[in-house]
């Protein structure tokens, strides 16, 4: 069965280019972007892993590990990185790990036999540090995915896991906040200090707490 939000992300010692891990260890208090691609030595994958790289500042500060997987072996990601980082101009630092028996795709439901045979598709699983899956999305083998999109939304759940707050359609961070429905429309200025706007009784916003 696929995975749900809220699961616990299954654990699982791997083989990887940073070294054999066991996947809960290798987390710890972080937070993981856990995702995975159709195959070594292919041209949108070489441009996404490269991207992850560079994005390294920007995972370090919001307390993100990242980790990719594809069902090739270890040797060919090693050479692969190889061509990525003299292709993208970057160090890819950070593991992928090597899943030739593909327990690991079928744990995480990273294989779609009806859009590509036994390779795995382009999953993105976002883990708490409680080791809970927080978020999901799946593209096709021929979508490069939107590492903008997923630092965004990691600010977004980090903000939601530490104040009661939800985000609106198309949040950057900086912007307005929702106060969620646990709140009393009372309680408000008590939590959010910075002033709320009541548009209905059931939507009421505040300014980024944590800004
Ligand atoms: C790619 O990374 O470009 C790719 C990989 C597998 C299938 C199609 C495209």
């Amino acid at each position: 069965m696929a995975l749900r939000l809220g699961d616990i992300a299954p654990n699982f010692k791997a083989q990887t280019t940073q070294g054999e891990i066991d996947f809960h260890e290798w987390i710890g208090n972080s937070w993981c972007v856990f995702f995975s691609h159709p195959a070594d030595f292919t041209p949108v994958c070489t441009t996404e892993l490269g991207t992850v790289a560079k994005y390294r500042g920007e995972f370090e500060a919001r307390g993100v590990k990242t980790i990719a997987l594809s069902v090739d072996p270890i040797g060919s990601h090693q050479d692969w990185i190889k061509d990525i980082n003299e292709t993208q101009c970057t160090i890819v630092d950070y593991p992928i790990i090597a899943d030739a028996d593909r327990s690991i795709a079928h744990a995480y439901d990273m294989i779609h036999p009806n859009a590509i045979d036994n390779l795995t598709v382009r999953s993105v699983f976002i883990i708490g540090p409680d080791k809970k899956v927080k978020l999901t999305f799946t593209y096709p083998a021929a979508i490069g995915r939107n590492f903008d999109e997923i630092l965004r939304v990691l600010d977004a759940l980090q903000l939601a896991s530490q104040y009661p707050v939800a985000t609106p359609a198309n949040w950057k961070n900086g912007q307005d906040v929702i106060v969620t429905l646990a709140v009393p429309t009372e309680d408000i200025p008590a939590k959010f200090p910075k002033g709320h706007t009541v548009i209905k009784p059931y939507l009421r916003t505040t300014p980024q707490p944590n800004k």
